[in-house]
């Protein structure tokens, strides 16, 4: 990363954003890294977690930015998981009306998806991701090593979002996640670049056929419509991967039901997610009425109807289809 940011940003000021987690692991091993780097200027904390995904937090790096003189000569760089990327690329889009951005992204997550398709913001009392920007990173350099100290929950909350991907996308990855399942656990770092190298390139893949989310873009939303609900009515206690796998299950007996979609995958799918932990969620133990009341107002809903990321019998995505109360209601009190 140094090499490029001296090949490409050679006088520009250097600042990195980091969680105080992710700062404490990798502060000391970033720092040497930067020795030959005059531009380095040093790493900005805030605490780690959600909760700092806030303007309170924002407006605090700003004013340390300010007052350590960034301007349009300095560069960005995010440097953890997707709360830090989301934070410091809303940072980087607004500040002197845009500032170059280097994602380093360290979680699972953020390499798989967060870092990739230029979404930026923070989070508002009334709701997630409320205030934000599109804003494309200069580069993404996303390094195995970090995943060795993530949490094991950490990491299958991350592989949600990988098993959304092979689902949906990729069947060589689907086989690879079932083959390699264990090693993968173990993260074994070759198997770990296989996964996050084709995760991301997917994601490049719909995100340039469709960058502010007119329509293809919304593929990406499979499992997303029942699990965001479920976040929602989770006061968003739970981990993302976690909610958008039972978000999925649900997704693909919808998809079964409504599209013929063959029960062989709907079965596999179920499995896969069995493997990689993500069966600490149930949408069975949550209200169909609540669930239903919170797909009214998702973002893909139109006059309070809610729309669907669904897979077809062919096993192409079906977008933003239209579901009905009886339908969704016959699959989530079914078998
Ligand atoms: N912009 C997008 O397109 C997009 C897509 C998906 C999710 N998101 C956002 O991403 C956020 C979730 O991302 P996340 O799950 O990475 O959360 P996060 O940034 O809070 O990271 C999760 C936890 O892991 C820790 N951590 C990160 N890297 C670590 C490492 N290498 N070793 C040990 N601990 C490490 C962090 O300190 C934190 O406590 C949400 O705010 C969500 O809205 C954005």
């Amino acid at each position: 990363m140094t090499d490029y940011i001296q090949e490409f940003f050679p006088t520009h000021s250097c600042f990195v954003i980091a969680d105080d987690t992710v700062a404490g692991l990798y502060g000391n091993r970033l720092q040497q890294a930067f020795t030959d780097l005059q531009s380095f200027r040093g790493i900005l904390e805030f605490p780690a977690g959600e909760a700092s995904k806030n303007r309170q937090h924002k407006d605090a790096l700003e004013d340390q930015l300010l007052v350590e003189k960034a301007g349009r000569d300095s560069l960005i760089i995010a440097m953890g998981g997707g709360v830090t990327g989301d934070m410091a690329g809303y940072i980087a889009a607004t500040l002197h009306r845009g500032l170059p951005l280097i994602h380093l992204p360290t979680s699972l997550l953020a390499q798989v998806d967060s870092s990739v398709g230029g979404k930026v913001g923070i989070n508002h009392p009334s709701g997630k991701n409320l205030i934000g920007a599109f804003y494309q990173p200069q580069a993404v350099f996303a390094d195995m090593d970090f995943l060795k100290t993530l949490s094991d929950e950490e990491f299958f909350n991350g592989m949600g979002e990988v098993i959304k991907y092979a689902v949906i996308l990729d069947d060589e990855l689907w086989q690879i996640l079932e083959d390699e399942s264990a090693a993968i656990i173990d993260r074994d770092p070759v198997l770990l670049q296989e996964v996050v190298t084709r995760c991301a390139a997917l994601k490049i893949q719909v995100v340039e056929a469709d960058e502010k989310e007119s329509s293809y873009r919304s593929i990406l939303n499979y499992g997303h419509t029942v699990g965001h609900a479920i976040e929602q009515l989770g006061q968003y206690k739970l981990k993302h991967g976690f909610a958008i796998a039972a978000g999925m299950r649900i997704a693909a007996k919808l998809s079964e039901s409504v599209l013929g979609y063959p029960a062989s995958r709907v079965e596999r799918l179920n499995k896969l997610l069995d493997t990689y932990h993500l069966n600490q969620v149930d949408y069975r133990d949550y209200n169909f009425e609540a669930i239903w009341e919170c797909l009214k107002t998702d973002k893909k809903s139109r006059q309070q109807k809610p729309k669907f990321s669904l897979m077809n019998k062919d096993n192409q995505p079906e977008l933003l289809y239209p579901i009905e109360k009886a339908e969704l209601h016959d699959v989530f009190f079914g078998e």
